[in-house]
């Protein structure tokens, strides 16, 4: 098949981890005989210094064009004056409601081989599976802010139509893993989180009676997360309490440079990015680990371009590099660390050997 994909470096380790990623995808190309056309365009920090803006119209039409968007991470302490009128972070916020992407699915499966990298207890991590739905256009990221003399305000909106759809999302995912679905709220607090709840247990009543539905209010899931994860399987969240528990979901898979993402609406193209920020604090030194980007390239494959054998092979090949001790340093625990290049070579070498595998099968 023929593909474009744009892709958006960003700011700090955005351009050192799609450069990683983009090789991975490249190789996929060559090895299935696809023709992966990749453009870059800016957003973010780097959009904001060349243009103005942090989502200029240019980057935006190209994304509506291309099949599927691959981003890095946006922001750093350069844009991050709180009088700033402009913040790279708008570019990614307007480029996911722009597309209408309001599911961001974050799986979180700990690699056997990563257990040391966690904090958790392994024996608490074995046969952990379990994917966050984020609501990603609605709630108080996107309500009208002000501020006003010693006073400002971010209101929290939702709509019934908004959650609907989400939750939807959550449940025909929930279908294809173990069809439970926990749905987190604050509705012992918030307005919004009510209208959640109900909304959340009408839909799964009416159109879902195979799922099991659980709620949650947003606290004591922080803990449960931690304390018995393996008993999760789809937990499906506004937008604020999506982003807050999926960094912590990150410490059971060990690193935040394991985490990818797909953001998908109702139209055609989605956006992959991974969980993590743009690390300014390890940003141009080579070391930010690659997989979470390479993973959302696996996702790319699967839910833009409907290539699961190619997805699957991406995957694979990342765990093996990791049952290969293939660590950066977040997950190297103190032990010799390879860089980002030598990372995504390593799952180069092991989709050589897993895709000429997969290839075979077929
Ligand atoms: P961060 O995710 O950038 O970093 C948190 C910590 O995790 C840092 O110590 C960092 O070094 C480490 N880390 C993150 N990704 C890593 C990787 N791939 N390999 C190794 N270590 C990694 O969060 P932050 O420091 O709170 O935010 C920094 C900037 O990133 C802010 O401007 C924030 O707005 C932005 N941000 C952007 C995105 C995005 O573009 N999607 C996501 C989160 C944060
Ligand atoms: C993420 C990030 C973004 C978010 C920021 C940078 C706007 O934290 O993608 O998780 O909060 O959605
Ligand atoms: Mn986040």
């Amino acid at each position: 098949m023929q593909a474009e994909i744009v892709v958006l470096p960003g700011d700090g380790i955005g351009p050192e981890v799609t450069q990683a990623a983009v090789r991975v995808l490249r190789e996929v190309g060559e090895r299935y005989g696809h023709r992966f056309i990749t453009r870059q365009h800016l957003i973010g920090g780097a959009a904001i210094d060349a243009t103005g803006e942090p989502l200029p119209a240019a980057t935006l039409d190209a994304c509506r064009k291309a099949d599927a968007v691959l981003l890095g991470a946006v922001g750093g302490p350069k844009w991050s004056d709180p009088q700033a009128k402009v913040r790279p972070e708008q570019g990614l916020l307007a480029i996911r409601k722009a597309l209408g992407l309001y599911a961001n699915l974050r799986p979180v499966k700990p690699h056997p081989a990563a257990l040391g990298a966690s904090p958790i207890k392994p024996h608490l991590l074995n046969g952990v599976d379990l994917l966050v739905v984020r609501e990603l256009t609605g709630g108080i990221y996107f309500g009208d802010k002000t501020r006003s003399g010693d006073t400002a305000s971010d209101l929290c909106t939702y709509t019934v139509a908004e959650i609907e759809r989400v939750v939807r999302r959550a449940c025909e995912l929930a279908r294809q893993r173990r069809s439970h679905v926990t749905s987190v709220d604050k509705a012992n607090v918030l307005e919004t989180s009510r209208l959640w709840r109900e909304t959340a247990t009408r839909i799964v009543r009416d159109e879902f009676p195979d799922i099991t539905l659980e709620h949650q209010l947003v606290d004591s899931m922080a803990m449960h997360l931690l304390a018995k994860p393996r008993e999760y399987d789809v937990i499906v969240t506004e937008n604020m309490f999506g982003d807050i528990l999926t960094d912590e979901a990150s410490m059971l898979a060990g690193s935040l440079g394991l985490l990818p993402s797909a953001s998908l609406g109702e139209g055609r193209v989605g956006l992959y990015e991974p969980i993590h920020g743009s690390a300014p604090d390890i940003a141009g030194r080579g070391i930010a680990n690659p997989y979470a980007t390479i993973l959302s390239v696996a996702m790319l494959l699967r839910h833009s371009l409907g290539l699961e054998d190619e997805a699957k092979c991406v995957e694979l090949a990342v765990s093996r590099a990791l049952d290969d001790g293939q660590f950066t340093g977040d997950l190297a625990g103190g032990r010799p660390a390879i860089g980002t290049d030598a990372a995504a070579a390593a799952v180069i070498r092991q989709l050589q050997i897993e895709c000429h595998a997969v290839v075979m099968r077929d």
